[in-house]
């Protein structure tokens, strides 16, 4: 395989190339894990000298790489980065950008397309370099690939035609949607703490299981991303995405080994055995003063936050719920997964806590303070049979402290440059998650739906929410949160 390549950026004076690619293989670059032979080519409609966008791109390296500045580094690295102006969308225009690849790149160098524009232009750019031959590949010597950021669709009928419209350029192989929470280290670790220990595994089930809860709370509000966020809204820009992939690395069955199939075939497998969602098991609500918010519609009807449960309709998780929720504007960002355990079989210890009953409870903490939480009971010293509830914690920066956790982009970065997609969606997850999502948007969008509800900003979201918990005799849960931060 040749050894030389070229990451392609479309979009490349965006906000995400600022501050998450360029930083990333930044990085990956002074871990020397790039490829020696690399050329990072930028393109947007923006006219942009070379230096221009290098220096934009340091700004972001300077303010969002999660290590030290290195001047020496920068300046090496920064030879790789060239920018040519275009639209890749007009084919004339993707002609001068094929041109300036061509002058670049040495003979037969390998291609990652990168497509971080507005989603409308994911058809006719991939359409375009169809045309152009660009994503043919030499088998054994050249490779192509290309990766697609989200929104894949808006909903299912949209995912389909794009698959469609992108397996008509490249082979599923070489296609990358890029999810980046799975890019997350904590996300990762799931596989791991599942399957690399023998301990967890043979509770994860019915038997033991009582519920499993995913918080994605964000303290940000919808910022100047209103336009985008008002045609979207949470259960597009989270659940479809984020949250139900989370949840499939949670409830799938052990993958045979690691490679990308054999995890993908098991994540699409449990998304299908979701039950469709009943309307009635889901909350949604907006923050009050979104609708003041710069692109968003005076009378807007979108979900800033949501609430679900779900049920999988399988035997290791017959009548165990997972509830997910996620908003913005909340009191605080905490992305957790909290898997709560049943009420041991037989109590002999009486009316302790004066009958009620805390369960284990094992949380998973996903961001910020990243790492795992255990609490369990234990009797009180001194009293005869009074428990209370200890944590046992892990916490990344404790135990790993000499490290220091990356960005999820530059592990996803690395695996589509080296070519594992184990971490990025295949078509069919995507478009099962979207048949899951469906029909809970589509009477939230339409004429009939239900009224939203309201919370403050800086509160930790809806009533409703807690009641669409407390209806089956719950309640949410924060495991990696001090009490005191919870209230
Ligand atoms: C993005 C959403 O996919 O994820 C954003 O579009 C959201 O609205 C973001 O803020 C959250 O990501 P993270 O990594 O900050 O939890």
């Amino acid at each position: 395989m040749s050894e030389s390549t070229t990451v392609v950026i479309f979009g490349a004076s965006g906000d995400l190339t600022k501050r998450k690619l360029v930083p990333a293989l930044y990085n990956l670059y002074l871990k020397k894990r790039l490829p020696e032979k690399l050329n990072v080519v930028g393109i947007s409609r923006t006219v942009f000298s070379h230096e221009e966008w290098r220096s934009r791109m340091r700004e972001g390296v300077e303010e969002f790489s999660e290590n030290t500045f290195d001047e020496k580094a920068w300046n090496t690295f920064a030879d790789q980065l060239w920018y040519t102006p275009g639209n890749a969308d007009q084919l004339p225009d993707l002609k001068e950008i094929l041109a300036f690849l061509s002058e670049k790149e040495e003979k037969n160098a390998n291609r990652l397309y990168y497509l971080s524009v507005a989603p409308d232009l994911y058809i006719p750019i991939v359409q375009n370099l169809g045309q152009l031959d660009m994503a043919r590949e030499k088998e054994g010597k050249v490779w192509r690939r290309i990766v697609i950021e989200k929104p894949f669709g808006t909903d299912l009928k949209s995912a389909q035609d794009l698959n469609a419209e992108v397996q008509s350029v490249f082979r599923e192989e070489q296609v990358y949607r890029i999810d980046h929470y799975l890019g997350k280290e904590t996300a990762q670790n799931i596989m791991f703490l599942r399957f690399a220990n023998a301990i967890f595994e043979p509770i994860w089930n019915r038997n033991y299981v009582d519920s499993v809860q995913i918080t994605a709370l964000e303290q940000v509000d919808v910022g100047h991303r209103g336009a985008y966020y008002d045609t979207s809204g949470v259960l597009r820009d989270m659940f479809q995405n984020h949250l139900l992939q989370i949840m499939a690395l949670i409830a799938m069955e052990p993958p045979a080994s690691m490679e990308p199939d054999a995890l993908r075939n098991e994540k699409t497998k449990v998304l299908s055995a979701v039950r469709p969602i009943d309307p009635f098991d889901t909350i949604c609500a907006q923050y009050n003063g979104y609708r003041k918010t710069k692109g968003v519609a005076k009378d807007s009807h979108t979900p800033t936050y949501a609430a679900l449960k779900l049920n999988i309709d399988n035997w290791r998780w017959q009548g165990v719920p997972f509830y997910l929720r996620s908003g913005k504007a909340l009191n605080r960002k905490v992305t957790e997964i909290t898997v709560v355990f049943r009420q041991p079989p037989h109590m002999m210890f009486g009316n302790q806590n004066g009958g009620n009953f805390t369960p284990n409870v094992l949380s998973i903490c996903v961001q910020p303070d990243e790492g795992i939480h255990l609490s369990f009971e234990a009797k009180v010293p001194d009293s005869p049979r009074q428990t209370r509830s200890v944590d046992m914690e892990f916490h990344y920066a404790d135990a790993f402290s000499e490290y220091v956790i990356p960005e999820a982009y530059e592990r996803l970065l690395l695996d589509a440059l080296i070519g594992d997609p184990s971490l990025f969606t295949r078509s069919d997850g995507i478009e099962v998650s979207w048949k899951l999502m469906d029909p809970v948007i589509q009477v939230w969008e339409s004429a009939e739906a239900p009224e939203l509800a309201t919370y403050k900003p800086g509160s930790w979201g809806p009533d409703e929410s807690d009641e669409l918990l407390a209806d089956d005799g719950r309640t949410w849960r924060l495991g990696c949160l001090d009490d005191e931060v919870i209230g």
